[in-house]
């Protein structure tokens, strides 16, 4: 992998990034996408710009109250469609943990979680205000062996101005995955200046699309012709270990 980056600064090749992670791509389990139909139709779409694995994260949260099981039963469906409508490109389930009290009640009483690439844990939380026992819970979820992966970083108001509690999370061993639309504006102006600020700094783990319908995957499309998307790329990223 170190390969290509120290080939990159020789201004040569850029690895593809051929699985996306973090999508609401199950149908009818959050806000994201509504029919299998729907589903299939935007899959095809990410199969087509040339993905050969999507890694979805249905919300776990206060509004969502999906479970492992819930998830998993709804992606076995999803998977069997797909089979039929003769698309290749795996689809995998993960979830994406709001850390609000649903979350907690799961966690405290032990219930099965569906972390991705063995044991990594997506995890979101208000995107106002941050959690008081937000030191707690990453302390916690590491003491599970998981490794806390923080969604979308750059849409916290709570971090946009704060560099130092972003260095301060990373610190603690928390990972950030970036949302590629935010390059593209999609979540304003102060999302897309810490997004480009996470990736001048390397602070950029994984690259998601956060998908949930084919508006969002419209600017996708636009996010990936930005020089820090390239940027980005460029990067040592999960995507292409995982
Ligand atoms: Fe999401």
């Amino acid at each position: 992998m170190w390969h290509w980056f120290k080939r990159k600064t020789e201004n040569t090749y850029i690895p593809p990034l051929l699985t996306d992670i973090h999508s609401h791509l199950l149908p009818g389990l959050d806000d994201g996408v509504r029919t299998t139909t729907e589903s299939i139709e935007l899959i095809k779409c990410f199969q087509d710009l040339g993905y050969t694995r999507l890694i979805t994260s249905p919300h776990v949260h206060e509004l969502y109250r999906n479970t492992a099981k819930s998830i998993t039963q709804q992606h076995q469906k999803l998977t069997d469609a797909l089979v039929q409508a003769g698309i290749t490109l795996e689809v995998i389930a993960t979830a994406e943990y709001n850390l609000d009290d649903w979350f907690i009640s799961q966690f405290n009483t032990n219930e099965t979680l569906l972390p991705f690439g063995g044991n990594y844990l997506l995890i979101e939380t208000n995107f106002f205000a941050e959690p008081l026992i937000l030191n707690e819970i990453i302390f916690k979820i590491k003491s599970r062996k998981y490794n806390p992966v923080l969604a979308h970083p750059e849409r916290y108001l709570y971090l946009q101005k704060n560099m130092a509690r972003i260095e301060d999370l990373q610190q603690r061993g928390i990972l950030f995955q970036l949302n590629s639309v935010s390059l593209a504006g999609a979540y304003g102006p102060a999302a897309e200046r810490t997004a480009r600020e996470l990736i001048d700094r390397g602070m950029v783990h994984i690259l998601g699309s956060d998908c949930h319908n084919k508006a969002q995957f419209d600017l996708l499309i636009k996010a990936r012709k930005t020089r820090y998307y390239e940027k980005a790329l460029a990067l040592p990223l999960l995507n292409y270990s995982i």
